[in-house]
């Protein structure tokens, strides 16, 4: 299985990192490009890529393409380089663009996969959603499973619960990282080393996480496993339920996926 990816930035880096690693594909089975050399250069070094000399040669070598780079440079794309990929994949992580976007660029590939990664990729633990174009033979869905395990865990949606889907595996490393910042800042203002508070932050997270997923329970079991009437733990819930968090993070998501929506439209 031969991947060529176009745009080979943070996210580029960390699925071809992630797939020499796990073993998926060979060093010499992958191929790279980007604007400057810049990113093609380090995934080069990182991973033993071969860095392309056009994107024309890259699609015409792969037997799956990787769109990498921003959003706004799917049109870049030629139709010269986009008949090259006439039969193959393309998989794209390119946020906010659509499958009819894309089908628009590469109207003769075989199939087209829109992905939402998120950064925990970088180190394995991330989690994809994504969606096809058209229903996936059993070898397009096995591939596409295959590439996304070298990130972590991937889920297939339709691509409108995509915008919600990206709220919550997309924007939510940003999400927990404010959480555990506020949480810091908040423990260090009452006298606890701050680094000490982001470490507790962290790990109290990490584990208390895992727990929900490992014991399958409902998270309200595991949260009345902690609450003691008119303890500590009822003294915050009830504070954060009085100061309106449900409220915040329901309107938040929908802000967040109004956003994400309006982007695919742009
Ligand atoms: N980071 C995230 O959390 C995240 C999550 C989900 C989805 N995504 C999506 O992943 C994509 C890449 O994000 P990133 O964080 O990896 O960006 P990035 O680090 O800025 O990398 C962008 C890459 O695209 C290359 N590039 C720019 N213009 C190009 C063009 N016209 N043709 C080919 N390559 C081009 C750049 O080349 P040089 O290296 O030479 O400058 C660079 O290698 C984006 O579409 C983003 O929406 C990112």
């Amino acid at each position: 299985m031969k991947i060529g990816f176009i745009g080979a930035g943070n996210m580029g880096r960390a699925i071809a990192n992630g797939l020499v690693a796990k073993g998926v594909c060979s060093a010499d089975a992958l191929q790279c490009i980007s604007a400057s050399g810049k990113g093609s250069a380090k995934m080069a070094e990182q991973t033993g890529a071969k860095v392309a000399s056009s994107k024309r040669e890259l699609i015409e070598q792969s037997d799956i393409i990787v769109l990498a780079f921003k959003p706004q440079h799917l049109e870049t794309i030629t139709e010269e380089e986009a008949k090259a990929a006439t039969g193959k994949l393309v998989v794209s992580v390119l946020a906010g663009r659509t499958l009819a976007s894309m089908k628009a660029v590469f109207p003769d590939a075989a199939n087209l996969v829109r992905v939402m990664p998120n950064t925990p990729s970088q180190i394995g633990k991330g989690v994809s959603t994504y969606c096809f174009e058209q229903a996936p033979s059993e070898a397009q869905k096995k591939t596409v499973d295959e590439v996304l395990a070298s990130l972590g865990t991937s889920y297939e949606v339709v691509e409108d619960q995509l915008h919600v889907a990206t709220v919550i595996n997309g924007c939510g490393p940003a999400f927990y990282f404010r959480i555990a910042q506020l949480i810091s800042e908040a423990a260090d203002k009452r006298g606890l080393d701050k680094n000490l508070a982001l470490q507790l932050a962290a790990e109290t997270g990490i584990g208390s996480l895992e727990l929900l997923m490992a014991s399958k329970r409902d998270p309200q079991d595991l949260i009345d496993e902690v609450v003691s009437p008119n303890g500590v733990t009822h003294a915050l819930l009830t504070s954060l339920d009085r100061q309106g968090l449900p409220a915040i993070i329901d309107q938040s998501t929908q802000d967040a996926a109004d956003r994400s929506i309006e982007l695919s439209q742009s």
